[in-house]
């Protein structure tokens, strides 16, 4: 019988207007993974940053090792053995990776007065030893990959003696061999007596590590069962509450006439003579592997990159685009992979965002804003995609991460993009919510707009795509028609297959 590392009962928390937890319970013993599973808004990234001191609840009881505690602060959580490997880094990208390992308690020589460099390295290495990750420790962290700053998360979660280990969608910008690592490094971990609360929307990836799973929706404990006796379709129907019917939408496969041709696109050591034609009302999956410059490939049509060669023909007519300004004129919208980063503007409420790049057009000729048609088209936007806030005003960052992901698509179709390029769209998203935008990406095609679909998730390629670019180091390895190919032909043509 494993012990009960933590125990979490009947936890409440609210925020303005949202229940984000209603009487909540978890535990979590030695040794073993414990799946949160729930839809975007479920309330799990509110559960773990109660637990590690980012908030206050409400009401509830902790224990940690049988000893009840309380937790107001990350210093709290560290000394009861509490890490967190964050959705968003919480490393300084110019410090090296020893001097992140050891931040604020760096060894030091001659009294307190001189750090230890040498000590510093040494202890570094060990370390990562551990973990049996090859790295410099002298690297600076902003040199990493994402999977490397994660295991570098992970090293720094192990020296401070970590006994509960929380992982919130660790795998969302890892590689499939990254994963992998992720995943043998956790067997490790479980190996060790850590207790690991594990996050993710990928409900593929629990069958290699989950013990147990606790879901949770709309703030509210539905149950935890033992993985080895459950089943996704019963996991998901947990998770929304009814049974999925099919996944993607029936698709018509019927698009019409050409309405992007691209000759030749070029840009130094990304992307190499991509040609291609878009039709209307055609989905167009971009599938390769990570790296084969597929992102590159849409942020130069989107004019984010300068190209270097190629031409752009838009219904007949060669156009330049050069910033994204031109590209939005054409009706080209851009739904960036890193939405923290590219897209997104987390200081600003839900209106703004879904109106920001279409705000000329609710203005009067003297500049004046339209408010009450702006809450109109906003809130009708908020409806159709059900997005989950509480109000037009809520800031973006406290929205759950799916919920943001809706909130710029609601930008382009504000803006009445012809031309959507999506950029891993469901990355991050809860299957009923992926579901929606499915059906959704459905409907726009019908109404006319042409998509292009870029996607790590070769199911999702496959359920979605009239045809498939694939790509294989910045070139277009081949074109297939979406309805005959299959994973097999996708990854012949990604891996370099001729
Ligand atoms: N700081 C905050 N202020 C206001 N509301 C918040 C705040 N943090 C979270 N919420 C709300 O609480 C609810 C739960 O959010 P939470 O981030 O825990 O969801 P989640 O299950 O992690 O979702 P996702 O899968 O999208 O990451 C949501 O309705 C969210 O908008
Ligand atoms: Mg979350």
């Amino acid at each position: 019988m494993k012990r009960e590392l933590l125990v979490m009962k009947n936890i409440d928390k609210s925020f303005p207007g949202v229940h984000a937890l209603d009487h909540v319970n978890f535990d979590l013993r030695s040794g073993e993974v414990h799946a949160l599973l729930g839809e975007n808004g479920a309330g799990k990234s509110t559960l773990m940053k109660i637990l590690t001191g980012v908030y206050q609840m409400d009401g509830g009881e902790i224990e940690v090792a049988g000893e009840p505690v309380t937790i107001t602060n990350a210093g709290d959580a560290q000394k009861l053995g509490i890490s967190i490997i964050y959705q968003e880094f919480n490393l300084f990208p110019h410090l090296s990776v020893a001097e992140n390992l050891f931040i604020k308690r760096e060894p030091r020589k001659y009294g307190k007065w001189i750090l230890d460099g040498k000590k510093l390295h040494e202890q570094s290495e060990e370390l990562l030893q551990r973990i049996q990750l090859n790295l410099d420790p002298a690297r600076p962290v902003s040199s990493l990959s994402v999977a490397q700053q994660q295991m570098v998360e992970i090293a720094k979660a192990l020296s401070l003696n970590a006994k509960i280990m929380i992982m919130d969608e660790p795998t969302s910008a890892l590689t499939d061999h990254e994963i992998e690592n992720l995943f043998s490094l956790i067997l490790q971990l479980k190996k060790q007596n850590v207790g690991i609360v594990y996050i993710s929307h990928r409900l593929e990836e629990l069958s290699h590590i989950a013990d147990r799973v606790t879901v949770l929706r709309d703030g509210k404990y539905v149950g935890t069962v033992n993985y080895s006796d459950t089943t996704t379709r019963e996991l998901v129907s947990m998770m929304v509450g009814r049974e999925l019917s099919e996944y993607f939408p029936q698709r018509e496969h019927a698009y019409g006439a050409p309405i992007l041709e691209v000759e030749g696109l070029s840009r130094k050591g990304a992307v190499n003579d991509v040609s291609f034609t878009l039709h209307e009302g055609e989905i167009l999956g971009v599938s390769g592997l990570m790296g084969a410059g597929r992102t590159e490939m849409a942020r130069l049509l989107f004019g984010a990159d300068r190209k270097d060669g190629g031409t752009v023909t838009f219904k007949g007519e060669q156009i330049e685009i050069s910033s994204p300004g031109d590209a939005i004129k054409r009706g080209i919208g851009y739904l960036t992979e890193d939405r923290k980063r590219d897209g997104l503007t987390l200081g600003l409420n839900v209106k703004d965002n879904i109106t920001m790049a279409s705000i000329k057009e609710y203005a009067s000729m003297l500049g004046v804003m339209n408010e009450g048609k702006i809450e109109k088209a906003t809130s009708e936007y908020v409806d159709q995609l059900s997005i989950k806030t509480p109000s037009l005003e809520q800031l973006l960052r406290n929205l759950s991460g799916g919920n943001q992901q809706k909130v710029i698509l609601a930008r382009w179709l504000c803006k009445g993009s012809k031309i959507l390029i999506f950029d891993e769209p469901t990355r991050g998203i809860d299957v009923g919510a992926k579901q929606e935008i499915y059906e959704l990406m459905n409907s726009l095609v019908k109404e006319g707009h042409s998509i292009i679909m870029i996607s790590s998730e070769l199911p999702e390629v496959l359920g979605m795509s009239d045809r498939i670019l694939v790509m294989h180091e910045g070139r277009v390895a081949g074109i297939l028609d979406g309805p005959s190919a299959t994973e097999e032909s996708i990854m012949y043509l990604a891996t370099g297959g001729k």
